[in-house]
């Protein structure tokens, strides 16, 4: 019999990152897998010491030194921690999308400036106005549910916002007024599209269902499916959570690939439950 740790971050108060557990704790239990529900914190990553380890590891965070350590242990990791690692700075995630050519907002990546020091008056920020135009998008390269990304209408807001970035990695984006509010979200599980949902907020340009979104089920046309496939791929995640953005004249962008996607709301909106779709692919992956 196979055994499995699915592992969530024990320091976040929400419930539905526990919640999120539950349901790969279920999905791999229906297959006959023995689970456990681990919190990052009750697995330590002694490196002097021996544990016992299971067959395999799910890892519903973004902890990815706990993923590099269970890693070298020859513990399996779904997904990759090398991957989670790329995907979870957005900066990072979007140099791969470019140099894969997957069609996506204008970015540009911010350069380091130290905590405490600016380069205003250096005429950087001006290039990136006269480029990028206003009102643009700010995204920190951390940063989940919407809350790091930041709609710049004014240059008071832009400057403000850029000193109060120093020492964080960010990137300057295109705003794409044509998919303000709403945005689509499609599950990938080992190349292939599971479920897919849109979303749309009355109340924000942001999408996020956490941030006041709606979701619907959607038909995806080809052109969407393959760009999310696309998008996946060149990310190397295996199970992800791909937004696309609605651009001009029909157009689609990847707007990011999440490789710690959540899946209770795709469950809610469309019936599916991804977390069996994860399992078997990580049974055959294994066999
Ligand atoms: N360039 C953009 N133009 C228009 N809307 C955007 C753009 N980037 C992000 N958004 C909106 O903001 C939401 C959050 O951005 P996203 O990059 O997915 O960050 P997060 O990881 O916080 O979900 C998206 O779902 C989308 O609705
Ligand atoms: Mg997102």
């Amino acid at each position: 019999m196979l055994s499995c740790w699915v592992i969530y971050n024990g320091s976040l108060v929400s419930d539905k990152f526990q919640d999120q557990a539950q349901l790969m704790a279920e999905a791999a239990e229906r297959q006959g897998i023995q689970v456990s529900i681990k919190k990052n914190y009750e697995i330590q990553m002694s490196l002097s010491e021996q544990q016992p380890f299971p067959d395999f590891a799910v890892l519903l965070d973004k902890d990815i030194l706990l993923g590099y350590f269970l890693k070298s242990r020859g513990v399996p990791v779904y997904n990759d921690p090398a991957i989670i690692d790329l995907c979870d700075n957005k900066a990072t995630q979007y140099i791969r999308l470019a140099e894969r050519k997957i069609p996506m907002p204008k970015t540009i990546v911010a350069p380091k400036v130290y905590p405490n020091f600016t380069i205003q008056g250096s005429g950087y920020y001006e290039g990136i106005l006269d480029q990028l135009g206003l009102p643009m998008i700010i995204k920190e390269g951390h940063g989940s549910f919407g809350m790091k990304v930041y709609l710049i209408e004014t240059e008071e807001q832009f400057y403000e916002k850029v000193e109060s970035l120093s020492g964080i990695d960010y990137v300057f984006q295109e705003f794409i007024a044509e998919s303000r509010g709403r945005d689509i979200r499609v599950n990938i599980v080992g190349e292939k599209i599971v479920a897919a949902m849109k979303r749309q907020s009355d109340t924000d340009f942001r999408a996020n269902i956490t941030n006041g979104g709606r979701a619907f089920p959607v038909e995806l046309s080809e052109q969407q499916q393959q760009l999310a496939l696309d998008a996946a791929q060149a990310v190397g995640a295996v199970f992800a959570g791909v937004d696309l953005l609605y651009g001009p004249d029909g157009q689609t962008l990847v707007c990011e690939v999440n490789a710690a996607a959540h899946i209770r709301n795709i469950l809610n909106v469309t019936g599916v439950n991804v977390a069996d779709a994860m399992i078997r692919y990580i049974q055959e992956d294994l066999a």
